[in-house]
């Protein structure tokens, strides 16, 4: 966090006066974060032959997404919808991968008339594209029983996740592969997201690992994404740097035994946007209840949903007072009609929080929301969502405008 003379700073830009010129609530992202956690990763992993597809899921606005792309990185993309703003953004077909669930035919045609590489979630999935792709390149994700996340939500391994084929399906799928002369060309797996734990990429990994053996003709072998970052003070940040020596070393050991050095891919999406993003609002209320004093804000979970989806921490700043001596416990709440709309809580409620005496009007800032904020954002109580900018190096843009009651979808 960046803070000068006591204020927040964005990119070189006092907090504050991005509210002001440009309204509130407001979603600003510092570019240079951005970059930095990308090259950080990018070097951690000492491999020639690595990609980083970003899982742009996290943040698909196209104006993010292309700091990335022109920082070397492909995109992992979900859905037609993702794939419209990763073009937008820049990147080619090429430079995308398609990996997603529920998958329907019009979604894989969609994929293949484009040349877009589809990563199979399921048997029938394979099958079915297949079918529609007879002697095509494709790859498959594997449940490899290990799975890892900060929430019940986010863990996508093991016996509880619909995602994947499990790791123990290999003559299934090599039957299907036969059937529709397919070439499999890779392997994947991504076991949750919000991971600190070096232990599970290194056992999900093995695991992936003596699935690869057992296919010829295999070009590379994608170990997905969900390194997490520190959002509560005093939180670790993951050992990047162990972390990518430990797969560049297993990885490199394996294509020994392999017999071809293979391409290694991985595809995190919060690791390099999630601390590049800040959600500012703005006191408007504050009451109090015999047990909490309720500070309001004018922004809610239709904004940033995870600390009422999974009891997300994220740390919350005055952005003219970051540091201060007179503090006092609250709750600070959003302005959506649903009591577990509060951004200070954990999974059973409000939870208090320590932070300077706000008055109405003070400008707050929800940090590290760069990943997941707005793109799980909503209309939900038909309120317009905020803008977005990006600032770097003292300048500011508007990268999303602020959007007006057209957006609701019926005009007005
Ligand atoms: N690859 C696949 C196939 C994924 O499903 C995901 C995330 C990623 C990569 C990127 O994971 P990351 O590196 O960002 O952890 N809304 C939740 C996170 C959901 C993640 C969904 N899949 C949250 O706010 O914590």
């Amino acid at each position: 966090m960046d803070v000068a003379g006591n204020r927040l700073m964005v990119g070189g830009v006092c907090a504050s006066s991005l509210v002001r010129e440009y309204g509130s609530p407001l979603y600003a992202y510092d570019e240079g974060v951005i970059r930095m956690r990308f090259r950080e990763l990018r070097d951690s992993i000492p491999f020639s032959k690595l990609r980083i597809y970003y899982a742009c899921k996290a943040n698909t606005n196209p104006h993010i997404m292309r700091v990335l792309r022109e920082e070397g990185a492909f995109v992992d993309v979900l859905s037609p919808g993702e794939v419209f703003l990763a073009e937008k953004a820049g990147f080619t077909p090429d430079r995308m991968m398609f990996t997603s669930t529920g998958v329907t035919d019009d979604e894989m045609r969609f994929m293949i008339g484009k040349g877009i590489h589809v990563n199979c979630d399921s048997l029938s999935q394979l099958d079915r594209y297949g079918s529609l792709n007879r002697g095509g390149r494709v790859s498959v994700r594997i449940n490899p029983d290990v799975g890892g996340g900060h929430h019940g939500h986010v863990i996508t391994g093991g016996p509880d996740s619909k995602f994947g084929i499990y790791f123990d399906k290999v003559d299934e799928i090599k039957e299907i592969v036969g059937k529709h002369d397919l070439k499999l060309v890779g392997l994947h797996h991504h076991i949750g997201s919000g991971i600190l734990e070096p232990e599970k990429f290194v056992m999900a990994m093995n695991v992936l690992l003596d699935v690869a053996k057992k296919f010829d003709n295999l070009e590379f072998v994608d170990f997905g994404g969900g390194i997490g970052i520190p959002y509560k003070p005093g939180q670790e940040r993951i050992g990047l740097k162990e972390l990518g020596s430990m797969i560049a070393e297993t990885f490199t050991a394996f294509c020994r035994r392999y017999g071809k050095e293979l391409m290694l891919f991985i595809e995190p999406g919060r690791y390099m946007v999630a601390e590049s993003g800040f959600l500012l609002c703005t006191v408007n209320t504050v009451k109090e209840t015999p047990k909490h004093r309720f500070v309001g804000v004018d922004t809610g979970f239709n904004h940033l949903v995870r600390p009422a989806m999974y009891g997300s921490y994220h740390e919350i700043v005055v952005a003219d007072r970051v540091d201060s001596a007179g503090k006092e416990k609250v709750v600070v709440a959003g302005n959506i009609c649903e009591s577990g709309d509060v951004f200070t809580r954990d999974e059973h409620g409000p939870v208090d929080r320590e932070l300077p005496k706000l008055r109405e009007g003070d400008v707050l800032a929800i940090l590290n929301t760069g990943a997941y904020g707005f793109s799980m954002s909503s209309n939900y109580n038909s309120r317009p969502r905020p803008a977005e900018v990006l600032v770097e190096d003292g300048k500011a843009r508007v990268i999303r405008k602020r959007e007006d009651l057209n957006y609701l979808g019926y005009g007005y």
